[in-house]
């Protein structure tokens, strides 16, 4: 397994459509392993295939650091009119967060890492968090649902950490 460098904002790899995922073979599988080594050594709760520069359908969640989810190409397919707010940040923007309002419940399948079709309902965190990673293949961003303003000043702090950490 090998830890990834995670794309930050502006970075226009963010904002590409990913395409989906034709067979389910090795280098997927190994692409979702180094995933999820990323997403625990940056103390995240979910990764997107586009946040490592690998424009593929794919996501990997772990809520608890024990219970991993690898999907492949996956696919809300309801969601509820009832919505819930979460306090959301992402490995993309870091050391940012903000509330942002979601359907509460969804329903979505996707393929897992022995290329089986799965199905996953949920009205929680999980739910948010599929949410959330899914933009992320369609090249959204959390930040997307602020004001034009805040986004702005989101990137620019991002920015300004990113000159500092580099020197
Ligand atoms: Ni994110």
């Amino acid at each position: 397994m090998a830890r990834l460098t995670v794309l930050t904002v502006p970075d226009a790899r963010l904002r590409v459509k990913a395409k989906p995922v034709s067979v389910v073979d090795d280098m997927i599988k190994s692409i979702l392993n180094d995933m999820v080594e990323t997403m625990h050594a940056e103390d995240g709760i979910g990764l997107a295939a586009p946040q490592v520069g690998i424009s593929l359908r794919l996501i990997v969640i772990s809520l608890d650091g024990e219970t991993i989810y690898k999907m492949v190409n996956p696919e809300i397919i309801w969601r509820s009119n009832e919505e819930s707010t979460c306090n959301e940040g992402c490995l993309s923007v870091p050391e940012q967060n903000a509330e942002i309002k979601r359907p509460k419940a969804i329903k979505m399948t996707y393929l897992d890492e022995n290329g089986v079709k799965q199905s996953i309902e949920s009205d929680d965190l999980l739910a948010t968090c599929i949410q959330h990673e899914i933009d992320h293949l369609n090249g959204k961003l959390y930040i997307d649902y602020l004001s034009s303003l805040k986004r702005q000043l989101y990137i620019n702090k991002v920015k300004r950490l990113k000159r500092y950490e580099e020197g």
